[in-house]
């Protein structure tokens, strides 16, 4: 009984916080969340990963591509988080949400919110065309594909900047890492 106290004790010293990783499709956002939050759950940490392609066919299918649409997404996913950020789980979120008023919205719900520009010069997002949904943009097949025909705007304020094209998987998921370390979010 004690024992199961102490455990209890131990585990709400966890605060939770949503590390945001934005970025036009292809940037890597996905590629990173995925060591991201096998290295917290292997450091002990309660880690959830909210990523677009997966959420997109669950929490928000009924939802496409327009401005409307992708802020409702957004929404959506920041009341889901902040939840989960208020009960301690390191929460992963992998979206380009290209709006900078939404993330400034899924900021100031979730409070504790690291923003993570994950950069990658659209040229080489559309060299990699790893779900070929590239092609099909420039072909017209699909229509208000973000960089293509509809914007990206960068973030202003992010807490760290990823350039894909230039470091290594290793040492982007290192770095933040040593990022949520160093303020605090993390022993
Ligand atoms: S967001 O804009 O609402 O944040 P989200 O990250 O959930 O987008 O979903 C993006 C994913 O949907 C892309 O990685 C891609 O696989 C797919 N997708 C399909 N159509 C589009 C489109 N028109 N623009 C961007 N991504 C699209």
């Amino acid at each position: 009984m004690v024992e199961e106290k102490t455990l209890v004790a131990e585990n709400n010293q966890q605060q939770g916080v949503a590390v945001w990783l934005t970025g036009l499709s292809g940037a890597g956002k996905t590629t990173i969340s995925i060591p991201l939050c096998e290295k917290l759950e292997a450091m002990g940490y309660r880690v959830q990963r909210m990523d677009g392609d997966v959420v997109r066919q669950k929490l928000t299918r009924d939802l496409g591509f327009s401005k409307e649409d992708r802020d409702k997404n957004i929404e959506r996913v920041t009341f889901v988080a902040e939840r989960l950020v208020k009960h301690g789980v390191i929460t992963v979120c992998a979206f380009i949400s290209p709006y900078r008023a939404e993330r400034q919205y899924a900021r100031s719900e979730i409070g504790r919110f690291v923003e993570i520009f994950v950069k990658c010069p659209i040229e080489v997002c559309e060299e990699r065309d790893v779900k070929g949904l590239y092609a099909k943009a420039r072909a017209g097949e699909i229509k208000n594909f973000t960089g293509i025909d509809d914007p990206y705007e960068e973030p202003e304020n992010a807490e760290m900047t990823l350039d894909t094209s230039t470091t290594t998987l290793e040492e982007e998921v290192d770095s933040i890492i040593a990022y949520l370390q160093g303020n605090g979010y993390i022993m």
